[in-house]
């Protein structure tokens, strides 16, 4: 009797939890089948995770797809993959390393030079929670995933304007409601995973003034939280952090595939085009803590920004 009810006990809580833990993964698929023929598409960071499956579906609609990496190698083994999964030749790699300045304007001098074209800019790469700094002296969170960005994104604003209707792309965090800028320590670099809060939430900043600016010009910004996704991210840390994040992730997270749906959406989808400067996660917009929404601090930021990176 005891042993028949532990069974039928065991059995009920595993379906529940199976179906919960199915409930949390469920994630909405970008539906928009627009095609990107003679559209070029540069993404930072498409060697891996988030970046590369994003890569893959846009190579897929037909665009030129360059990914914007700093190492070499990995760049060369994805735009193989790449162009394999994508049905398409017209994958390319370029070097940069968004923790050097200097790298960020050679890159974009050689980009400018070779590429005729920018419809499509995708902000996806990104340092996790670590305590670093960049080669001059940002932290490595702030610099990378953040300034790195936002001198990028300035310096290939020509091509974007003149490609119109382009648009700019950021991956950000739902994490960023953790934290507020310190506009007296911008470049914050104590506690690892708030100084990753910070540079998430600058990046939402970031798109929203982005949008302001380009309003009337053709270009349009988006800040995508793409879920918790089972990407590569863990590399940065320690092999008993690996491991144990391994379990939660295949638990929780949703696949790097999945991850790249609302990168796509807002990439393509007319229907996304009606909000930018929005917040969007799941293929749809999302709603910010109001905090977040302050366009004060989003020009303050970006003002600060142009100053930290001599661009004014
Ligand atoms: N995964 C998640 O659960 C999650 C959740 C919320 C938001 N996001 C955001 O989604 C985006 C993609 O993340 P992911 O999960 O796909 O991460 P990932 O797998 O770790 O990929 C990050 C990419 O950024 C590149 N990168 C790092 N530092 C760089 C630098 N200095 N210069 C150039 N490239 C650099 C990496 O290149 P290397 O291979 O050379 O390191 C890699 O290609 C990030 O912006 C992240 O903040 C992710």
């Amino acid at each position: 009797m005891w042993l028949k009810m532990y069974i039928l006990f065991t059995i009920i809580t595993s379906l529940v939890c199976y179906l919960i833990l199915k409930w949390m993964k469920k994630r909405r698929y970008c539906t928009d089948l627009k095609r990107l023929d003679g559209n070029t598409v540069l993404i930072t960071g498409g060697n891996a995770g988030i970046g590369k499956e994003t890569a893959v579906a846009l190579a897929m609609r037909g665009a030129r797809v360059i990914i914007a990496c700093r190492d070499v190698d990995k760049a060369e083994k994805a735009v193989r993959e790449i162009k394999i999964r994508g049905h398409n030749v017209n994958v390319h790699h370029m070097e940069l390393d968004l923790a050097n300045m200097c790298s960020i304007r050679d890159f974009c001098k050689t980009f400018l030079q070779r590429e005729k074209r920018l419809d499509i800019l995708i902000n996806n790469a990104a340092m996790p929670s670590v305590l670093d700094w960049t080669e001059d002296n940002f932290s490595m969170c702030f610099g990378v995933n953040h300034l790195g960005h936002f001198l990028l994104t300035n310096l290939l604003l020509g091509h974007l304007k003149a490609s119109a209707p382009s648009r700019v792309v950021t991956l950000t965090c739902s994490n960023y409601k953790y934290q507020k800028l310190d506009f007296q320590d911008l470049n914050y670099n104590l506690l690892p995973f708030f100084t990753y809060c910070r540079s998430k939430l600058a990046n939402i900043y970031f798109s929203q003034e982005l949008d302001r600016m380009m309003e009337g010009k053709g270009v349009t910004a988006y800040a995508v939280h793409p879920g918790y996704v089972q990407s590569s991210w863990t590399y940065h840390y320690s092999i008993l952090f690996r491991m144990l994040m391994q379990v939660i992730m295949f638990m929780f997270f949703v696949p790097c595939e999945m991850g790249a749906q609302t990168v796509v959406y807002c990439a393509v989808s007319d229907e996304a085009a009606k909000h930018s400067g929005g917040y969007f996660t799941d293929c749809r917009p999302a709603t910010l803590r109001s905090f977040a929404r302050d366009a004060g601090v989003a020009k303050k930021l970006w003002e600060a920004s142009e100053r930290l990176v001599n661009l004014a």
